[in-house]
Formats: C-alpha cells, structure tokens, sequence
C-alpha cells in the first residue's frame, strides 16, 4: 500500500538536516496514513480538540468530530470537564450531534437510555420488559460511557486517546519551563478570554501536519508575511530549545503599536529586559501557540481530512480588565491582524499539498539553517509512526 517502510523513511530523517530526506508524499496523500496518523500520532501524545469556554454552561455537552471518531466534551453540574467516547453503550448510537445545555443527562434517542455527564449510566427504560426499567442480570456500571483521558490547560481540551501517554504535566514541562522564563505562574493564570471578538476559524485544504510545518519555521516570513516582517523581522527570529514533544522558533523584536495612544495590559511579572520577546512554539502533534506580554493565541488543528484541516484560534489578554469596553478596539486589531498572518499562510500550505501529488518529489531537502525545527517535527511524527505502528 505504501511505497516507503517506516522504518526507512525514520532512517532518513535522523541525520544531519542537510542529509536528512522529509516525510514522503503518500504520508499527506493518503487515506490510510491518515487513519494511521490518528491511531499513532494524534492519539498517542496529548492533542488539542476544543476550548473549555466553548462549553459556557453548566450541564453542557460539545461534541468533536476526533478524525472520524466521535467524542463529546461535557461539563456537569460542578463545572468538571470530562470528555467521553460520543457513543451509547447499547447499540452504539451516536449520542450528541449538536453543542447544547441538557437537563443534566445525555439521553440516547434510540431505545433512551440516559447518561449523566460524568458517564454513569442512569436510566434503562424497559429494559427488564415493559414498564420494567432494570434487569438482575444487567450491571449499569458495565454500560458507562467510555472517558477519554483528558487535562486542560489554559482554557485548551487536550487528550490523551490512547490513554498510556506521560502525564500531560511532564509531556510539557519544557514548554512550562519556557513560560516560567518569561513571566511567573500566577501571572499565566490572567489570561481571560471571551467569545465576541478573541476568536477565528479557518479552513485549510491540506493535511494537518502542514499547517505545523509551516508554522515551526521563520524562513517564509519575508516572502508570505512582509507586513509582519517589519514588526517582527526575520534577522531577529531565532529557534526555541526544541524538546522531545515540541519546538519552534520565537522574535526578539516584537513590537507594539498604540492603539489610540494605548497599550494593552501587560503580564506584571513578564521579565522587563524581555519585553519584546515573543515565541511560538508548538506542542506536537496539533497546538500551535503565540505568547507576548500582552496576549496569547493558541491555534489548534483539527483535522477533518486527509487533505483538509480546521484551524481553531483564540486569544488571551492579561487579566478581565483587558477585556473591557476600553480595549474593544485593541482586540478587533489584534484578532484582525493575526486573522490576516494566518490567512497569508494558507495558500503556502494548499500548494504544498497539491505539490505532494508529484511523483517528482519524495519528501525534499532542508536548509541546515532554517529547517532543523521542521526535521524536528518530522522525525518526532516518524517515531510515533514506528513506535505506534
Ligand atoms: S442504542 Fe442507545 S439506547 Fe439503544
Ligand atoms: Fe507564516
């Protein structure tokens, strides 16, 4: 089915970048290395799949679509956020298919049988016979819905599907400790967000590990993003400490215009020889994420196809004030001028994949100046591939 051995295309990767050989086409092309992605790459390693605001109710059930698998997000009547498989434990209806508050329970509209949102399986209805709603052969407990290792992480859904991956705190203790260089923890946790004017999605057509290639690198920055690369040049970008599940590359420069004669808020404790720091790390396989003093996005990818992806983005300011009617304008341009970064990439990406039907090219050479945090990336996915297979 597949022209390349695992195991080969692993071994070409792990050599100096100006030897190494990328992923091969037939990896963003086709079908079934698409299922293989999902099974050994996204459910392997903690994955974003949703924003924990976009459940903003009590008794709240979001359901994701997890690459053909069906999830449900709920929050209970505590405010915990659990994920579950979006699956009825009978005859295996697809429970949830649209965002809502329920009364507290998910109820299956085949035979309805009721879950609570912590998975329990509640009612039975008839089970026993009619009019009988339990049977002395029948075990609830046997029919709770199935959980779906989760953890979030500033406001972010990550999980785990397959359940054995490290702790989501040591998978990103490097990134933490990246963070804490720049501003303590208790500052992160000002980080407020609302829905009107903090968030976007696009649509890209291409393979979800493109969008990660294209944002582990700075080299395009002068060809697709001029504007930015007047506020954040490339000479001033530099390569984050890349770690086992993660890298990128970061600026120097970032500067900030006022917005009618102000700034937005910044975080108190953001180390002031710092100030203009800025970095972009991704955490493999799927969260990219911009931290500044004054804002931070992250943009997670949900892949819908093997050659379509969604990518979701929100922004965080610095504690409720920001969040004010004061810096209403401040949020429209921010969102606005990420909007315009990111839409700058897509056509890159889309003619990446198109250029991946070429039989003329078989996974390319790498700059050894520019690439590394791309072989990076691809040979964390190879590994996966092969550890996972
Ligand atoms: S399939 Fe859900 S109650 Fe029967
Ligand atoms: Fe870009």
């Amino acid at each position: 089915m597949f022209e390349h051995k695992l195991i080969d295309i692993q071994k070409r990767l792990k050599q100096p970048v100006a030897k190494a050989t990328g992923l091969p086409n037939e990896r963003y092309v086709n079908e079934h290395a698409f299922t293989e992605d999902r099974k050994s790459v996204m459910g392997t390693g903690w994955a974003c799949i949703a924003f924990a605001e976009d459940l903003p109710e009590k008794n709240y059930v979001l359901p994701i679509d997890f690459m053909g698998i069906p999830l449900v997000v709920t929050r209970d009547n505590e405010n915990m956020l659990r994920v579950f498989h979006n699956v009825c434990s009978h005859r295996g209806m697809h429970l949830a298919e649209e965002p809502c508050q329920t009364k507290g329970m998910l109820v299956c509209p085949y035979h309805s049988w009721s879950y609570k949102l912590n998975g329990e399986l509640r009612g039975t209805p008839h089970i026993g016979g009619y009019g009988i709603h339990e049977h002395p052969d029948f075990d609830r407990k046997s029919g709770a819905l199935r959980e779906v290792r989760s953890q979030v992480w500033l406001d972010a859904v990550f999980i785990n599907l397959s359940g054995d991956a490290v702790a989501f705190n040591d998978y990103i203790e490097p990134l933490t400790r990246q963070f804490n260089d720049l501003c303590d923890a208790n500052d992160r946790l000002q980080f407020a967000s609302n829905n009107a004017d903090c968030r976007t999605t696009m649509t890209v057509k291409s393979n979800w590990k493109l969008p990660v290639e294209n944002y582990l690198e700075s080299y395009h920055l002068p060809t697709v993003h001029p504007e930015l690369n007047k506020t954040s040049p490339l000479d001033e970008h530099f390569d984050l400490e890349r770690f086992e599940n993660g890298g990128g590359q970061g600026s120097e420069n970032y500067s900030k215009t006022p917005i009618n004669g102000s700034y937005l808020p910044e975080l108190g404790s953001w180390s002031g020889d710092k100030k203009n720091l800025a970095i972009y790390p991704v955490l493999y396989p799927n969260t990219l994420i911009g931290l500044h003093s004054d804002h931070l996005f992250i943009m997670y990818l949900q892949p819908t196809a093997m050659d379509e992806t969604v990518e979701h983005v929100r922004i965080s300011y610095v504690g409720d004030e920001a969040l004010g009617a004061q810096y209403q304008t401040h949020r429209e341009t921010m969102l606005q001028t990420w909007t315009d970064v990111f839409a700058e990439d897509i056509f890159a990406v889309e003619r990446m994949q198109t250029g991946r039907a070429s039989p003329g090219y078989e996974g390319g050479v790498f700059s050894p100046a520019m690439d590394a945090p791309t072989v990076h990336f691809h040979e964390w996915v190879a590994d996966q591939l092969v550890k996972h297979a």
